[in-house]
């Protein structure tokens, strides 16, 4: 039986590293992010392989799709996990215009897209008949998609943006069998929040999430590869709240 394939964007580090990890046992995997080559870690060898794909860039997008057809011919998993911050935290009152264009162009409109290409190749892919295929998307938004941070809207914007690609693209492949799910990380120990770990870890410690702890990229991993079990395939276009409880409401 062919291996199945699954592409996890932004996967040279953090959380998407941490999701091609727990689905490195199942899959062939497809490690991407915006450079020319990356190393692959050595735990990963033997399963994946880069292509890069900027998924911000229209041509990029389009590429990746055709070199997986001309190399599995099949995608059985597409991990919408690529996303940035923005470059300066700025109030909302004077963040530029030039940064909104950013962050949305790649975590809202480049996520989009991606589900658009990776929607058609999969229709494709099932119109060919292809032996044990059921296909599966999955977008990484974050906790951010329901709270409000004033000094990076655009971001919260970005990922409020992502949950309604994720009910847009869950209602239209549900006739086609194609589940799409969301995971929305808390405050998770990467690259990205680096720089303001003191201030979380602070937060954290003053109560903020119920579980009192950073989350790893393995938490949302093992979220990730659940989803992609096929155990909750009729919960197409859930929610998963990766986040320790930070999205409870306590009195
Ligand atoms: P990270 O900065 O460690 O990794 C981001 C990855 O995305 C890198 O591999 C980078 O090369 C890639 N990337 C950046 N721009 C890209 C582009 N235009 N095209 C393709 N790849 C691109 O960040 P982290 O923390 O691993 O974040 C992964 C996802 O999880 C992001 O979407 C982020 O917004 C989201 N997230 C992270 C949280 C956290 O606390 N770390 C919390 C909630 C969501």
């Amino acid at each position: 039986m062919a291996k199945k394939v699954a592409l996890v964007t932004g996967s040279a580090r953090g959380i998407g590293q941490g999701i091609a990890r727990e689905l490195a046992g199942e899959y062939q995997l497809i490690i991407s992010a915006t450079r020319d080559e990356v190393e692959i870690p050595e735990d990963l060898k033997d399963n994946a392989v880069y292509i890069r794909c900027n998924i911000a860039e229209s041509a990029e997008r389009e590429r990746i799709f055709k070199e997986i057809d001309a190399r599995f011919g099949r995608l059985d998993l597409l991990v919408n996990n690529a996303g940035v911050a923005p470059l300066v935290r700025e109030d909302i009152l004077q963040a530029t215009e030039e940064s909104f264009d950013r962050v949305l162009g790649i975590n809202l409109k480049g996520t989009y897209f991606m589900c658009q290409h990776g929607a058609n190749y999969m229709l494709q892919c099932k119109e060919k008949g292809l032996e044990d295929y059921n296909p599966r998307i999955v977008n990484i938004s974050s906790m951010s998609s329901f709270t409000s941070s004033t000094a990076r809207g655009e971001y919260c914007i970005s990922k409020a943006g992502i949950s309604m690609v994720t009910k847009l693209f869950a209602d239209r492949l549900a006739e086609y069998d194609i589940p799409v799910f969301e995971v929305q990380p808390g405050i998770i120990d990467t690259d990205i929040t680096a720089g303001v770990m003191d201030k979380y870890q602070k937060l954290i410690d003053g109560g903020l999430t119920p579980t009192k702890r950073f989350g790893y990229p393995a938490d949302i991993g093992r979220a990730v590869a659940a989803l992609a079990s096929g155990a909750f395939d009729f919960c197409t276009g859930q929610v998963i709240h990766a986040d320790g409880g930070f999205h409870l409401r306590r009195l």
